[in-house]
């Protein structure tokens, strides 16, 4: 992502730390109801997170949502350039892909400081297994990639739909931990080279979490304001 554009939504993560200014920001997508499609698939894939990972938020649950986390936006930045390529004459059409892949790149990001961060977390604390936090997260990866290229050519909506469900989960998850484990996560320290060359500086955990969750939100509100968008 350009500078400017990692400014702002540094500036805009920040800003939702508080409590009211995020509540106001949540509000206007809490409610939204995404079609049948993408419900279906969402009760799918947060429910198969669910029973391999358990219901309660956890470092290595988070490692695996996270791994998972950053599959959609590669997806639709594939299946964008691959419909581009159909759609050279279409301006409009091609001024709306580009938007989504610019949102997409910039989420890739984001959701990669995530996984990075977590794994350091996971690696320090020897809470990541070789088949439920690797070879499950990786595996399951591949197999999304392909469903989502696929569902973002048949549906965008469902598939920007299905990524408003999960975000919406992510958002949730964290912010269930940050409520739980609050003061354990305020006397955490955190180890991350890559949060440094990203630019972030945390104190501990908490702030770390909190700033992931925030993220989680502006992820889940603009893939439907990236839709909405279109139908504007
Ligand atoms: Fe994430
Ligand atoms: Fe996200």
């Amino acid at each position: 992502m350009n500078e400017e554009q990692f400014k702002a939504h540094e500036a805009l993560v920040k800003e939702l730390n508080d409590p009211a200014l995020r509540a106001e920001y949540a509000r206007a997508y809490d409610n939204y109801k995404p079609g049948i499609v993408a419900r279906l698939l969402g009760y799918l894939l947060v429910g198969s997170g669910t029973l391999v990972y358990g219901k309660k938020p956890s470092y290595s649950k988070f490692k695996a949502i996270e791994v998972i986390a950053r599959i959609p936006y590669q997806s639709w930045e594939v299946a964008t350039y691959t419909l581009l390529t159909g759609l050279y004459s279409n301006e409009k059409r091609a001024i709306e892909l580009t938007k989504t892949s610019t949102f997409s790149r910039e989420a890739q990001d984001n959701e990669t400081l995530h996984v990075v961060v977590l794994a350091q977390i996971c690696k320090r604390l020897k809470c990541d297994g070789f088949f439920r936090h690797f070879l499950i997260p990786i595996l399951f990866a591949f197999f999304y990639f392909w469903t989502i290229y696929i569902l973002y050519m048949l549906s965008r909506r469902s598939a920007l739909e299905l990524n408003y469900i999960f975000e919406n989960h992510a958002y949730h998850q964290y912010q269930q931990f940050l409520v739980e484990d609050g003061e354990r996560l305020r006397d955490t320290p955190v180890y991350s080279e890559f949060l440094t060359f990203y630019g972030r500086n945390p104190r501990n955990e908490y702030e770390l979490f909190e700033l992931i969750r925030n993220d989680e939100l502006v992820h889940r509100n603009r893939s439907i304001r990236e839709l909405q968008a279109k139908k504007g």
